[in-house]
């Protein structure tokens, strides 16, 4: 298959509906949405399959909507309903939105865990252990510390005896773990990868695949006192999303899943395993990124200091609001971000940045009424760019943008555009809007409307400046 034709399918996670949106959520959908816009620039529309959705079944989510006051569906529909403007308001450019409790995902579910049950790799057994609600899920030793969850310290573990129905990840981890060494698929930043193996390494146990006590779910096709796990239907999504919807079934595998590192586990080794125990093909990457916490802290409720992603995009754009959260901190890593390191960013990178160059370049022209009718269009990425999508570090591919714009910068005040006489300053403003419409084209999957506008305006027969593009705050 060449570069051309191939399909590139690329999921966030889809995210629980206890509660609103906010900006760690955000950050995986625009990294997810940055790959989607530069494969589709490469292979074509048609030949990109983003998936974005929400997760809406299980305890959580269900305590959640008592609450409320409101029935879990409800609840969930006004939820789910956040997330879809969220992602309009970010100019998100998703091909399908997914919901768990689409009639004809949980049919699937239930078909695909029916396969596994009579195929021998599910039984029934009894479990005692600590749940942590925030996690969804049974917690191991090195998951508690002081009691508590890591992910979740605020959050009380329940200590839970149930008869359950039991998946033999045992058996297929070791099958998983052959698989990773064949890399037929891989778990990037490889640091990640080195820790899924030696957690394998150390042996697995099997995992309860459904709740007794949870009736906000799917039920198990052969024994509907129980639903199916969240875990187990909320992975399916990235299946069933290439059964349910037309023409995607052309998509499987997935090229690329990302999330963060809290959800590794469920993504590397239960995921892999549901799929070889039914002969599907892997997914070929599973990239988990960092966390970030806001001045230092972790995002919490209790803590007060969740930022609604409108907020920023309120004050800042979509455009904006992507460069911050993205340029913020490197990707695969933890980091740290804060309002007023946004604005200070927005000043110097945006205003005093791009918009600058865009204007000066623009007045350049303007006023020395330049005939812009043989500029070349430009429809492909800088070499720079490519090396680090192909590497998949999106950040480093946006600051290698950000080096075009300074060397731009730093070249017109070399070369005095200003002092040339006529011939050989219509030669420089030439090179000058081919320059610029390189960064536009290169901006395409990161900054969309800036790229267009950048676009439209060095396209222009007669360039005329522009209104600041973005004004300083
Ligand atoms: N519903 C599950 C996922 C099921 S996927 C089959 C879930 N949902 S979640 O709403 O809790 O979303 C977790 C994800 O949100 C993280 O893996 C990450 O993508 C994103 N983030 C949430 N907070 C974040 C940060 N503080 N920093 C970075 N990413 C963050 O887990």
């Amino acid at each position: 298959m060449n570069e051309k034709s191939s399909t590139f399918y690329v999921t966030t996670p889809i995210y629980y509906v206890n509660d609103k949106p906010h900006i760690g959520h955000a950050y995986t959908t625009i990294i997810a949405d940055i790959f989607a816009r530069y494969h589709r620039k490469i292979k074509g529309k048609e030949n990109v399959f983003f998936l974005t959705g929400t997760d809406e079944h299980g305890s959580k989510v269900a305590e959640s909507a008592k609450s409320h006051n409101l029935s879990p569906q409800k609840f969930t529909d006004n939820i789910s309903e956040e997330y879809r403007k969220l992602w309009k308001n970010l100019d998100i450019s998703y091909d399908e939105f997914f919901r768990t409790t689409d009639w004809r995902h949980e049919k699937i579910v239930q078909d695909y865990l029916q396969q596994l049950y009579d195929n021998g790799y599910i039984y029934k057994a009894k479990y005692k252990g600590l749940y942590c609600v925030g996690c969804e899920k049974f917690l191991s030793f090195d998951e508690i510390i002081n009691d508590a969850c890591i992910y979740h310290p605020n959050t009380a573990l329940v200590e839970q005896e149930e008869e359950n129905y039991f998946f033999k990840l045992k058996d297929f981890s070791l099958l998983v773990l052959d698989e990773i060494k064949k890399q037929s698929y891989k778990i990037l930043p490889p640091e990640r990868e080195k820790e899924i193996l030696s957690k394998i390494n150390g042996g697995i146990n099997d995992i309860s695949i459904s709740r007794s006590g949870v009736s906000w779910g799917i039920p198990l096709p052969w024994d509907s006192s129980q639903t199916v796990y969240v875990w187990v239907d909320a992975l399916l999504n990235y299946y069933s999303a290439t059964k349910i919807y037309p023409n995607r079934e052309k998509f499987w595998p997935p090229s690329l899943h990302l999330m963060a590192k809290d959800i590794l586990w469920f993504h590397a080794l239960v995921w892999e395993s549901l799929l070889l125990a039914n002969k599907i093909e892997l997914p070929k990457i599973i990239f988990a990124h960092g966390f970030f916490t806001i001045n230092g802290q972790k995002m919490s409720k209790s803590l007060g200091n969740i930022i609604d992603p409108n907020t920023l995009i309120e004050e800042y754009g979509s455009d904006a609001t992507k460069y911050l959260l993205i340029s913020s901190f490197s990707f695969g890593n933890d980091g740290d971000i804060s309002l007023e390191k946004f604005k200070g960013k927005y000043n110097s990178d945006l205003a005093n940045g791009i918009g600058n160059l865009v204007a000066r370049v623009a007045k350049l022209c303007e006023t020395s009424n330049f005939d812009n009718t043989n500029n070349t269009p430009v429809n492909n990425f800088s070499a720079e760019v490519v090396k680090w999508m192909n590497q998949y570090k999106p950040d480093e591919a946006i600051k290698s943008i950000w080096k075009l714009i300074a060397d731009f910068d730093r070249d017109i005040g070399d070369d005095k555009p200003w002092k040339l006489e006529s011939d050989k300053l219509k030669i420089k403003l030439h090179s000058y809007v081919g320059r610029i419409l390189i960064i536009a084209s290169d901006l395409e999957p990161f900054l969309p409307k800036t790229s267009d506008i950048i676009s439209k305006i060095f396209n222009q027969k007669k360039i005329r400046k522009p209104d600041s593009i973005f004004p300083r705050k």
